[in-house]
């Protein structure tokens, strides 16, 4: 029987063991070892912190990531080792650190209104209706895009904390120099760090990272792994019209009558609320009083080559019968007193799909607005609300804008008909979403930061017109809408025309006009969207790393400068490559910044020197200019001319099985020469005409 010391001794060191044990365990357990990390599409890392957490972002849209084009994408390597990278659970976070370069600059970050280099921020990202000076997001994607080339995906559905090169750790190896505040004048109170550390308080975070090269190519990389971006139907990339709210079918028809007779382009009407029997809380069924017929009135419209778009917000009325079908499948709290269906749970997001084939796609309308998914805990319900699904409150306001464009695009697939619409929130893993984001915000400045931000949240922005202080702001304001992803009027409110600022008409005509003949131009880097990821508003961030949040790049090969209100000139930062006016075809720089004075009739917007940029000439309705099919090759610059056209169906989802063209055209002397580089179509159905607008 050994001696009582050496039993004391024994169970000293012991617990000494055990404690060093501990640590060990503890430390593996906070930061784990990184063979976490998993290669589970080319270029792109997946890491679990904790436990799986649900839904991650990508289960909440149902996403699946397109292989066939993330195994066409270059290989590429990241500028830190994966070793680097700390992924942490603490008692309540899951947190992740990454190394962040000297000169990086940081994009992205949710669709955010101001500014554009994210560095030395701190950003709490919420789902909310944006205002100034909140840091609260229409779009909170958890995704920043680095100049050095790679991007960072949170792939959760909470409220995640970002620290962007701020925030200096006691263990930081390389720390900014310590400076006396007493005697210094160059003390910091914010520090730089040289990470960047990202937290969600939950149990798990999956982490995800996404290689270029370029920068360009990590959204491109995250798009694909998020499904692809979105192809509209060809018709939604024409002019919309939303109409008065309380307008009755009546109303709307006469509103369009007065568009064809003042030879104004149309190709969609959007219904505002009074076309439903009641509305906050809404009906979602037909007002009889205003829509007597409403399959005819759809029908009608349609035969005029309109589509019907109907605003709706998802709280339901109980004098609904989809209250009723829905048999209590809601969150525990209302929103206006209408109750919010649970569209998480299957079998809801089923009723809700069925009601909605039942009572409006069955009689031909073309999609929705999805309005006020985006109110915090404004309007919508409280962070402990209960949805019988699983996710909390919280979650579900970070998540209801995504859980309904998933389902109503779903529905719209399952006809195998293409829909275009509008939400007011949404988040990652979504760019799939045939949807644009909007605001009443209604500041035009903002609007274009919004246009340059929005891809890097993988969103698309409509800058919306509403009305106008003066015809100035109404024909530049126009024209900021004409040249993006939506361009639309929406007079819910104001009850405004394209004319009603008389002195302009004509401006703001040419500027509907401008974008009626470019539809097969901007369709086609809407397919490059859907095929290669890269988005059709491309931010300078992602040309060059330049941080202009005025100007910005629509497809491969147009330029747009928006005018301001009280400006009479302007800076524009032309990037490499020679750059020509669109409308003189007058040569204006290369790699340089010019200064820019265009009259109120002119919008800045140039061209790439020896592209063709494919339109249709006297256009006022896209889904009859594709009936046509004639189009005209506008030239640029000397010697061969090329560009890039997209041809399908322009409404079914056919080219998901190859049913398309994606051809590059050579015009040389004289002739276009095109080489199918994509789809199984024989040859483009296009007749071509060629307009050589380069002057010198
Ligand atoms: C607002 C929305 C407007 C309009 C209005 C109708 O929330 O932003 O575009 O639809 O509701 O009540």
């Amino acid at each position: 029987m050994p001696a009582r010391g050496v039993t004391f001794l024994k169970w000293h060191l012991g617990a000494v063991q055990l404690q060093i044990l501990l640590g060990v365990v503890m430390a593996t357990h906070n930061q784990q070892k990184l063979n976490a990390w998993r290669e589970v599409q080319p270029g792109v890392w997946v890491a679990q912190i904790g436990k799986a957490d649900q839904p991650t972002l990508t289960r909440a849209s149902r996403s699946e990531p397109r292989h066939d084009r993330l195994s066409a994408m270059p290989n590429a390597t990241l500028p830190f080792s994966l070793d680097q990278v700390r992924l942490v659970k603490s008692k309540s976070f899951s947190t992740v650190h990454i190394p962040l370069g000297k000169n990086e600059k940081i994009f992205g970050l949710g669709l955010q209104m101001q500014g554009t280099d994210r560095r030395n921020g701190i950003y709490h990202l919420r789902t909310d209706h944006y205002s100034e000076g909140n840091d609260r997001l229409h779009v909170p994607t958890p995704l920043y895009i680095s100049s050095a080339g790679y991007a960072v995906f949170l792939n959760t559905s909470r409220t995640p904390n970002f620290y962007v090169g701020v925030g200096n750790r006691v263990d930081d190896k390389s720390r900014p120099k310590f400076r006396d505040r007493n005697t210094d004048p160059r003390w910091d109170a914010q520090p730089p760090s040289d990470w960047v550390e990202a937290s969600v308080e939950a149990q798990g975070l999956e982490v995800v990272v996404l290689t270029g090269p370029t920068a360009m190519d990590a959204l491109r990389r995250y798009n694909l792994f998020c499904g692809g971006g979105t192809l509209p139907p060809l018709w939604a990339l024409g002019f919309w019209h939303r109409t008065p709210s309380l307008a009755s079918a009546d109303a709307v028809t006469a509103e369009v009558n007065e568009f064809e007779k003042r030879g104004f382009p149309l190709d969609v009407i959007g219904l505002e609320p009074g076309w439903q029997s009641r509305s906050y809380p809404g009906s979602m069924e037909w007002s009889k009083d205003r829509f007597p017929d409403a399959s005819k009135f759809v029908k009608d419209m349609s035969v005029r080559g309109i589509s019907v778009n109907l605003w709706e917000n998802p709280y339901v009325a109980p004098e609904s019968e989809l209250y009723n079908i829905l048999k209590g499948r809601f969150g525990s709290h209302t929103v206006w007193l209408g109750a919010a269906p649970d569209v998480f749970d299957k079998v809801a997001r089923r009723v809700v799909q069925d009601f909605h084939t039942k009572h409006h796609l069955a009689l031909g309308v073309s999609g929705y607005k999805i309005d006020e998914v985006d109110g915090f805990d404004v309007w919508l319900w409280p962070d402990h609300a209960e949805f019988g699904s699983g996710p909390d409150g919280l979650q579900m306001r970070q998540i209801y804008g995504v859980l309904w464009q998933e389902l109503l695009f779903e529905m719209y697939r399952k006809q195998n008909r293409r829909t275009f619409g509008l939400v007011r929130a949404s988040n990652g893993a979504a760019s799939r979403f045939p949807f644009a984001i909007y605001s009443d915000t209604y500041n035009h400045r903002q609007y274009v930061t919004a246009l340059t931000n929005c891809s890097l949240a993988g969103t698309l922005w409509c800058a919306e017109i509403r009305s106008a202080n003066s015809p100035e702001e109404w024909a530049r304001r126009m024209q900021s809408a004409c040249l993006s992803p939506i361009a639309q009027l929406n007079a819910w409110a104001d009850g405004t025309k394209p004319w009603s600022f008389a002195s302009v008409t004509d401006t703001v005509r040419d500027a509907m006009l401008l974008r009626e003949s470019l539809v097969p131009y901007i369709y086609t880097a809407f397919a490059q969207y859907w095929h290669d990821g890269v988005p059709p508003v491309r931010p300078m961030s992602l040309i060059d790393g330049g941080t202009e949040t005025d100007q910005y790049l629509l497809g491969d090969d147009l330029l747009v400068a928006p005018m301001f209100t009280g400006e009479t000139s302007r800076t524009v930062r032309l990037p490499k490559g020679k750059w020509y006016d669109y409308a003189t075809g007058a040569y204006v720089g290369e790699n340089q910044s010019i200064t820019v004075k265009p009259a109120l009739n002119t919008i800045p917007l140039y061209v790439r020197g020896g592209s063709a940029i494919p339109t249709y000439v006297g256009a006022t309705n896209a889904t009859k200019s594709a009936a046509l099919g004639k189009v005209t090759l506008r030239c640029y610059g000397d010697g061969e001319h090329r560009g890039l056209l997209f041809e399908d169906d322009g409404t079914s989802f056919g080219y998901e099985k190859g049913e398309f063209g994606l051809y590059e055209l050579t015009s040389r002397s004289g002739n276009v020469v095109s080489t199918r580089i994509a789809g199984q179509r024989t040859g483009p159905k296009a007749i071509f005409k060629l307009d050589s607008v380069n002057q010198k």
